[in-house]
Protein backbone atom coordinates (compact mmCIF):
# COMPACT_ATOMS: atom_id res chain seq x y z
CA UNK A 1 0.00 0.00 0.00
CA UNK A 2 2.47 2.63 0.63
CA UNK A 3 4.59 1.86 -2.52
CA UNK A 4 1.67 3.36 -3.85
CA UNK A 5 0.71 6.59 -2.55
CA UNK A 6 2.23 9.59 -3.49
CA UNK A 7 0.63 12.20 -1.18
CA UNK A 8 -0.68 12.55 2.34
CA UNK A 9 -3.39 14.97 3.01
CA UNK A 10 -4.10 15.69 6.71
CA UNK A 11 -6.87 17.12 8.54
CA UNK A 12 -5.97 19.76 10.49
CA UNK A 13 -8.43 20.15 13.81
CA UNK A 14 -8.02 16.97 15.84
CA UNK A 15 -5.48 15.79 14.19
CA UNK A 16 -2.69 17.81 14.03
CA UNK A 17 -4.26 20.38 16.05
CA UNK A 18 -5.77 19.78 19.58
CA UNK A 19 -8.86 21.30 19.46
CA UNK A 20 -8.68 21.04 23.44
CA UNK A 21 -5.81 23.01 23.96
CA UNK A 22 -8.34 25.50 24.49
CA UNK A 23 -9.50 23.76 28.05
CA UNK A 24 -6.75 25.61 29.81
CA UNK A 25 -8.53 29.36 28.83
CA UNK A 26 -11.46 28.24 29.75
CA UNK A 27 -10.55 26.59 32.94
CA UNK A 28 -9.19 29.98 33.79
CA UNK A 29 -12.54 31.59 32.26
CA UNK A 30 -14.76 29.36 34.34
CA UNK A 31 -13.33 27.64 37.20
CA UNK A 32 -13.57 23.30 36.60
CA UNK A 33 -15.69 24.21 33.78
CA UNK A 34 -13.09 24.10 31.19
CA UNK A 35 -13.23 20.55 29.99
CA UNK A 36 -17.04 20.35 30.08
CA UNK A 37 -17.05 23.36 27.23
CA UNK A 38 -14.50 22.47 24.88
CA UNK A 39 -16.21 19.12 24.74
CA UNK A 40 -19.29 20.70 23.96
CA UNK A 41 -18.27 23.18 21.86
CA UNK A 42 -16.38 20.62 20.02
CA UNK A 43 -19.29 18.65 19.75
CA UNK A 44 -21.82 21.15 18.63
CA UNK A 45 -19.09 23.03 16.24
CA UNK A 46 -18.90 19.61 13.83
CA UNK A 47 -22.98 18.96 14.62
CA UNK A 48 -23.31 22.53 13.32
CA UNK A 49 -21.63 21.38 9.86
CA UNK A 50 -22.99 18.65 9.31
CA UNK A 51 -26.27 19.59 9.74
CA UNK A 52 -25.30 23.14 7.36
CA UNK A 53 -24.41 20.74 4.77
CA UNK A 54 -27.77 18.62 4.99
CA UNK A 55 -29.88 22.01 4.90
CA UNK A 56 -28.43 22.86 1.68
CA UNK A 57 -26.83 26.13 3.58
CA UNK A 58 -22.76 27.05 4.41
CA UNK A 59 -21.68 29.86 6.50
CA UNK A 60 -17.91 29.91 7.12
CA UNK A 61 -15.88 27.98 9.69
CA UNK A 62 -15.31 31.05 11.91
CA UNK A 63 -19.15 31.39 12.15
CA UNK A 64 -19.85 28.09 12.70
CA UNK A 65 -17.09 27.58 15.82
CA UNK A 66 -18.70 30.88 17.21
CA UNK A 67 -22.37 29.64 17.24
CA UNK A 68 -21.16 26.36 18.84
CA UNK A 69 -19.43 28.00 21.34
CA UNK A 70 -22.93 30.10 22.30
CA UNK A 71 -24.40 27.64 22.25
CA UNK A 72 -22.19 25.84 24.08
CA UNK A 73 -21.33 27.92 26.85
CA UNK A 74 -25.41 28.50 27.55
CA UNK A 75 -25.94 25.03 27.30
CA UNK A 76 -23.73 24.40 30.70
CA UNK A 77 -25.25 27.73 32.22
CA UNK A 78 -22.01 30.27 32.07
CA UNK A 79 -21.82 33.82 31.22
CA UNK A 80 -19.35 34.71 28.88
CA UNK A 81 -18.34 38.30 28.64
CA UNK A 82 -17.73 40.02 25.36
CA UNK A 83 -13.65 39.69 26.14
CA UNK A 84 -13.84 36.78 27.44
CA UNK A 85 -15.83 35.16 23.81
CA UNK A 86 -13.07 37.22 22.20
CA UNK A 87 -10.50 35.31 23.63
CA UNK A 88 -12.02 31.49 23.67
CA UNK A 89 -12.40 32.27 20.07
CA UNK A 90 -8.86 33.95 19.28
CA UNK A 91 -7.52 30.83 20.63
CA UNK A 92 -9.00 28.61 18.05
CA UNK A 93 -6.32 30.51 15.96
CA UNK A 94 -3.53 29.63 18.05
CA UNK A 95 -4.40 25.86 19.11
CA UNK A 96 -0.91 23.68 20.10
CA UNK A 97 -0.25 20.45 18.07
CA UNK A 98 -0.13 17.21 19.21
CA UNK A 99 3.12 16.67 20.70
CA UNK A 100 4.43 13.69 18.07
CA UNK A 101 3.36 15.85 15.61
CA UNK A 102 6.55 17.67 13.87
CA UNK A 103 8.71 14.79 14.24
CA UNK A 104 6.16 12.72 12.59
CA UNK A 105 5.74 15.51 9.48
CA UNK A 106 9.48 15.62 9.13
CA UNK A 107 10.03 12.39 8.57
CA UNK A 108 6.43 11.64 6.66
CA UNK A 109 7.49 14.73 4.25
CA UNK A 110 10.97 12.96 3.30
CA UNK A 111 8.82 10.36 1.24
CA UNK A 112 5.21 12.02 0.29
CA UNK A 113 4.18 15.65 -0.91
CA UNK A 114 2.07 17.02 2.52
CA UNK A 115 -1.25 18.62 2.74
CA UNK A 116 -4.11 19.45 4.51
CA UNK A 117 -7.72 19.43 3.66
CA UNK A 118 -9.69 21.44 6.46
CA UNK A 119 -12.70 22.38 7.50
CA UNK A 120 -11.27 25.77 9.11
CA UNK A 121 -11.88 29.09 6.64
CA UNK A 122 -8.22 30.07 4.71
CA UNK A 123 -7.94 32.36 7.52
CA UNK A 124 -8.19 30.51 10.43
CA UNK A 125 -5.71 27.43 8.61
CA UNK A 126 -3.30 29.78 7.81
CA UNK A 127 -3.35 31.57 10.96
CA UNK A 128 -2.52 27.95 12.79
CA UNK A 129 -0.32 26.62 10.43
CA UNK A 130 1.74 29.78 10.89
CA UNK A 131 1.52 29.79 14.77
CA UNK A 132 2.84 26.51 15.27
CA UNK A 133 5.60 27.01 12.22
CA UNK A 134 4.12 23.81 9.85
CA UNK A 135 4.28 25.89 7.01
CA UNK A 136 7.73 24.03 5.92
CA UNK A 137 5.67 20.97 5.54
CA UNK A 138 2.96 22.33 3.67
CA UNK A 139 3.77 25.40 1.41
CA UNK A 140 0.71 26.11 0.53
CA UNK A 141 -1.20 22.85 0.19
CA UNK A 142 -3.19 24.07 3.14
CA UNK A 143 -6.78 23.29 1.13
CA UNK A 144 -10.26 24.50 3.02
CA UNK A 145 -13.61 23.41 2.05
CA UNK A 146 -14.31 27.50 1.78
CA UNK A 147 -13.96 27.36 -1.88
CA UNK A 148 -16.88 24.22 -2.21
CA UNK A 149 -18.94 25.72 0.37
CA UNK A 150 -20.17 22.73 1.75
CA UNK A 151 -18.38 20.58 4.79
CA UNK A 152 -16.89 17.11 5.16
CA UNK A 153 -17.43 14.44 4.59
CA UNK A 154 -19.37 15.57 1.38
CA UNK A 155 -17.34 13.86 -1.69
CA UNK A 156 -17.11 17.57 -2.97
CA UNK A 157 -14.67 18.28 -0.46
CA UNK A 158 -12.37 15.47 -0.75
CA UNK A 159 -12.51 16.60 -4.74
CA UNK A 160 -11.23 19.48 -3.76
CA UNK A 161 -7.83 17.91 -2.52
CA UNK A 162 -6.95 15.48 -5.73
CA UNK A 163 -8.04 18.10 -8.24
CA UNK A 164 -5.14 20.03 -6.53
CA UNK A 165 -2.95 17.39 -6.09
CA UNK A 166 -3.32 16.17 -9.42
CA UNK A 167 -3.70 12.36 -8.69
CA UNK A 168 -5.95 10.02 -8.53
CA UNK A 169 -7.70 9.27 -5.32
CA UNK A 170 -6.63 5.54 -3.97
CA UNK A 171 -2.67 7.17 -4.39
CA UNK A 172 -3.70 10.09 -2.05
CA UNK A 173 -3.39 8.61 2.04
CA UNK A 174 -5.60 10.73 3.55
CA UNK A 175 -5.03 11.00 7.59
CA UNK A 176 -7.75 12.11 10.16
CA UNK A 177 -7.90 11.11 13.64
CA UNK A 178 -11.90 12.12 13.05
CA UNK A 179 -13.00 8.43 11.97
CA UNK A 180 -16.28 9.79 10.57
CA UNK A 181 -13.84 11.59 7.97
CA UNK A 182 -11.77 9.22 7.85
CA UNK A 183 -14.50 6.99 6.81
CA UNK A 184 -16.00 9.66 4.40
CA UNK A 185 -12.20 10.21 2.50
CA UNK A 186 -12.34 6.45 2.01
CA UNK A 187 -15.62 6.29 0.69
CA UNK A 188 -14.60 9.14 -1.67
CA UNK A 189 -11.76 6.76 -2.51
CA UNK A 190 -8.58 7.67 -0.96
CA UNK A 191 -6.38 5.32 0.82
CA UNK A 192 -7.27 6.28 4.38
CA UNK A 193 -5.33 6.34 7.85
CA UNK A 194 -7.71 6.90 11.43
CA UNK A 195 -5.42 8.10 13.83
CA UNK A 196 -7.65 6.64 16.55
CA UNK A 197 -6.37 8.99 19.44
CA UNK A 198 -9.45 8.41 21.65
CA UNK A 199 -9.45 4.55 21.26
CA UNK A 200 -12.79 4.79 20.00
CA UNK A 201 -14.63 1.38 17.64
CA UNK A 202 -14.16 2.22 14.34
CA UNK A 203 -17.45 4.08 12.86
CA UNK A 204 -20.24 1.64 11.39
CA UNK A 205 -20.21 3.55 7.67
CA UNK A 206 -19.51 1.12 5.53
CA UNK A 207 -15.83 2.50 4.56
CA UNK A 208 -13.66 1.08 7.30
CA UNK A 209 -10.01 2.72 7.39
CA UNK A 210 -7.05 1.00 5.11
CA UNK A 211 -5.24 1.26 8.46
CA UNK A 212 -5.67 2.69 11.97
CA UNK A 213 -2.44 4.17 14.22
CA UNK A 214 -2.44 5.71 16.98
CA UNK A 215 -1.19 8.84 16.44
CA UNK A 216 1.29 10.30 14.04
CA UNK A 217 4.44 8.61 14.82
CA UNK A 218 2.85 5.43 14.28
CA UNK A 219 2.05 6.47 10.79
CA UNK A 220 5.65 7.48 10.35
CA UNK A 221 6.78 3.97 11.29
CA UNK A 222 3.62 2.46 9.33
CA UNK A 223 5.21 4.05 5.98
CA UNK A 224 8.69 4.40 6.88
C1 LIG B 1 -11.32 19.56 10.07
C2 LIG B 1 -12.29 19.06 11.11
C3 LIG B 1 -12.95 17.81 10.73
O1 LIG B 1 -10.22 20.08 10.37
O2 LIG B 1 -11.73 18.86 12.32
O3 LIG B 1 -11.69 19.46 8.91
Amino acid sequence: MKHELQALVFDAYGTLFDVHSVTRLADSLFAGRGAALSQAWRTKQLEYTWLRSLMGRYDDFSAVTAGALDWALESLGLAARPQDRASLLRAYRTLGTFPEVRGALARLGERHPLAILSNGHPDMLDAVVDHNELRVFFGERVLSVHEAGVYKPDPRVYAIAAAQLGLPAQSIGFVSSNGWDAAGAKSFGFTAFWVNRGKAPVERLGSPPDAVVDDLAGLAQLLA
